[in-house]
């Protein structure tokens, strides 16, 4: 197992080349079973959990190839609707194989995910989806099976306690393309990556509307082809390292992303005080004067992303002041606030919120990554603590950052990997 190293204090400065989005090719990679022909899908980040995908897909009898940020996927006449236990207890996005196996088979089985240190993730909203497509759903031994003789369009709403569903509305999506007449998806995610996705499908010769609003109207159609297709730039990868320039009072500019995918992070950076410029495909992000607290709360698109409310807190224990944050996607999403605190920082649990007092300073420490994102945050804290700090655990990092090192030190930041 690998840990990671910062040695703080170092300003950042530069430029930096964003990724593709992890949490768009996972979905579009598994949309490609749905095809009768090659997909070939480009900007692919080199992640472990598209590795993962990657396995699951050939376990399901694709033929898959990958090459320097290509992969493509050639679904056979023999494809398998079963994903094991082994695969989808490593990444719980294997349940999006669901909705394509479904639509093109008619059946699927695929281990229950269970929970993870995020919260509890249950999967009901894809299931209801599903039902209302004509599907028969059971579990059993710890397996969802999915079976329909034919698939046809119903009028479903995707609302749960915690508001809309990225994967239950991707995945719906993917079953519907090929039901009998008209799907409506009414609180439908809007995420950028809903809309990739959806992009992706059209491409493929899938009728859909709507994508990008709450409401999704699908014309199901007999078949689809394989399509080749580019997907988005990485919008959390992105606000990282915007947040990495802020926390280190630095100059940094991400390279190759689309500008207004993170309206929700610019608005709390220009708050903090950061001077925020936007170009075509680039951000920049400078910090010249001490950050002043800012409060948010997560919602979905386009309110503040979860997968950003970690970085945005380790930014916030040096900040001169008080700030609220509340987790209203995933309200035991925290993992990181008791080894920020053995950094130095200040930050109490209070429910579903983090009340953070800035510090003067952070200091180095060891530290243990928890899942992606908690992981990202004690990099952050780590570049501007004093001394050094040892991130253990850090596969975590790994399943949803390329080359972070790397990227990292062309910065300007001394950070290194080693074995334990
Ligand atoms: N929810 C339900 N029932 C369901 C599905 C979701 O109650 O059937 C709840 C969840 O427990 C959560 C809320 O609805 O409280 C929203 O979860 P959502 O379904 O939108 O999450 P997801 O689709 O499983 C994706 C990303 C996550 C990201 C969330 C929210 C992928 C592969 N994962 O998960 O990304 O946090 O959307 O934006 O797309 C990450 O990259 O670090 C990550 C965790």
């Amino acid at each position: 197992m690998d840990k990671f190293i910062v040695q703080g204090g170092k300003r950042l400065r530069g430029e930096v080349e964003i990724s593709g989005a992890k949490n768009s090719c996972l979905p579009i990679l598994a949309a490609a079973l749905l095809g009768e022909g090659e997909s070939v899908i480009e900007n692919v980040p080199n992640l472990r959990d598209i590795s993962t995908m990657v396995k699951l897909l050939r376990s399901l009898g694709a033929r898959v190839t990958q090459n320097n940020g290509s992969v493509s996927i050639r679904p056979t006449n023999a494809l398998v609707p079963l994903a094991p236990y082994k695969l989808v207890s490593t990444m719980r996005a294997s349940v999006c194989v669901l909705g394509p196996l479904l639509g093109r088979l008619g059946e699927a089985e695929v281990s229950l995910p269970g929970g993870c240190v995020i919260g509890a993730r249950p999967i009901d909203l894809h299931l209801k989806g599903f039902e209302a497509l004509g599907a028969k759903i059971t579990i059993e031994h710890g397996y969802v099976k999915a079976k329909a003789a034919s698939l046809r369009g119903s009028e479903i709403y995707l609302g749960g306690s915690f508001g809309s569903s990225v994967l239950a509305t991707g995945n719906v999506m993917m079953a519907a393309v090929l039901a009998k007449g008209e799907t409506l998806i009414e609180n439908a995610a809007c995420e950028p990556e809903v809309v990739d996705l959806a992009n992706f499908l059209v491409r493929m010769g899938a009728k859909i509307e709507g994508h990008g609003s709450h409401l999704i109207r699908i014309q199901g159609v007999k078949k689809l082809r394989g399509a080749r297709y580019q997907v988005i730039s990485d919008r959390i990868e992105a606000g990282t390292y915007l947040v990495a320039g802020a926390v280190t009072h630095g100059d940094v500019t991400v390279k190759n992303v689309t500008p207004e995918h993170n309206n929700a992070l610019y608005d709390k950076l220009m708050q903090t005080g950061a001077v925020i410029t936007k170009g075509k495909n680039t951000v920049r992000i400078q910090v010249k004067k001490p950050l002043k607290p800012v409060d948010l709360t997560t919602l979905p698109y386009p309110g503040f992303p979860t997968d950003l409310q970690a970085q945005l807190m380790a930014l916030m224990t040096t900040a001169s002041g008080i700030s609220v944050i509340t987790e209203k996607i995933y309200p035991d999403r925290f993992m990181h606030v008791p080894e920020l605190n053995r950094m130095g920082a200040r930050i109490f649990l209070e429910g579903s919120s983090a009340i953070v007092t800035g510090v003067k300073k952070l200091s180095g420490a060891h530290v243990m990554a928890s899942d992606l994102r908690a992981s990202a945050a004690l990099v952050l804290a780590g570049l501007v603590a004093e001394g050094r700090t040892d991130i253990h655990r850090v596969y975590h990092l790994d399943r949803g950052y390329e080359q972070v090192e790397e990227k990292l030190s062309r910065l300007g930041a001394t950070v290194w990997r080693e074995k334990e």
